[in-house]
């Protein structure tokens, strides 16, 4: 009987788990952080790579170095000796996994409670998911937008739902996810530590839009932020009774998660600017947008897409609307200049 050496896949297991748990505690894997909790959750995940690194290069060491020291001889036909068992070993190999892996089980349940745990002074953002963009209420404000804006070092509680299928909020440098479900508010607290402009996703398969659904964050300086809202709340003077129903309904039906009303870039064409100016269809006609136009891409928005924008809009605003809410809505864009 071959008798091996254990110092050699010993040694091996760091030669080789090391550098890899190295490369998981130190690699860019996930784009930069922009969240106090999601902190919590990427310390989390690298130690898990790095704790499975370590048990990859102990796997890879003693099947490797076994391949080598233990192969048969080219003319050795006898059976290897019968073994039965080492009570040491088997205790060992038991009792260190159970070990690793209840505490990597108590340090995560620890991680879970404090990402979810309230923060004083929160800020309450309700989030509307639903086929195929988002929409961000600020109570506390009175405003209702598709852009989410956020202080930086402001804990924000979001209370996340949805009026159709499930959807999943997300911002990749927040880290966590929370599910959007029909009649249900799930609620997701993250305070930014970053300045600067990310994406919301939408990480739950929803249908054909469901890779459009995408709404722009911007995490903003304290004072930015309430310059913001003064531009928000401030905007509604001077409207028309029709038009500021129709901003209200624009915020009710989430019109306003695609298209934006100051010139940003969105799932659907912005409604700055909108009313009397040309538009190219995909057809390659075009019409030029007035009310009868605007009405008809309300109430059948398949009938004229614009040229490069996708046929996402939901056909259901026919039923959901009266003609009259339709008409006010089309007084607010007007305003839109
Ligand atoms: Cu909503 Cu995917």
């Amino acid at each position: 009987m071959k008798r091996g050496n254990i110092l050699i896949p010993t040694v091996l297991t760091f030669v080789i788990g090391v550098p890899l748990a190295w490369f998981f505690w130190r690699a860019p894997i996930v784009p930069a952080l922009a969240s106090a909790q999601g902190g919590k959750a990427d310390f989390l995940l690298r130690l898990v790579f790095a704790i499975a690194s370590l048990v990859f290069g102990l796997v890879a060491a003693f099947l490797g170095y076994s391949l080598v020291a233990f192969r048969r001889n080219p003319n050795d036909t006898e059976d290897g000796p019968p073994i039965h068992g080492h009570t040491t070993l088997e205790i060992v190999w038991t009792v260190v996994p159970l070990i690793v892996i209840l505490s990597v089980g108590a340090l995560g349940t620890k991680v879970m409670y404090d990402v979810a745990r309230a923060q004083p002074n929160e800020l309450t953002v309700k989030v509307v998911g639903f086929q195929w963009a988002w929409t961000f209420e600020y109570p506390a404000y009175g405003i209702v937008t598709g852009e989410l804006v956020l202080p930086v070092e402001q804990p924000i509680a979001f209370e996340v739902t949805s009026t159709d299928v499930v959807h999943s909020f997300w911002v990749p440098e927040f880290r966590m996810k929370i599910d959007a479900i029909p009649g249900r508010v799930n609620v997701i607290r993250h305070t930014p530590v970053r300045e600067g402009e990310f994406k919301v996703r939408c990480a739950e398969m929803c249908g054909t839009g469901h890779a459009a659904m995408l709404a722009p964050v911007r995490v903003v300086s304290g004072t930015e932020f309430l310059q913001w809202v003064n531009e928000q709340t401030g905007a509604v003077v001077g409207l028309s009774e029709a038009a500021q129903r129709g901003k209200d309904l624009a915020s009710q039906y989430g019109c306003i998660g695609c298209h934006s009303v100051d010139g940003a870039p969105g799932v659907g064409p912005t409604w700055k600017g909108l009313y009397g100016s040309t538009r190219e269809l995909a057809d390659g006609t075009t019409v030029t947008a007035d009310d009868e136009y605007l009405y008809k891409a309300i109430v059948d928005p398949g009938s004229q897409i614009v040229a490069g924008f996708q046929n996402i809009m939901p056909a259901t605003f026919d039923e959901q609307l009266t003609d009259e809410q339709i008409r006010d809505i089309i007084e607010y864009i007007k305003t839109l200049k």
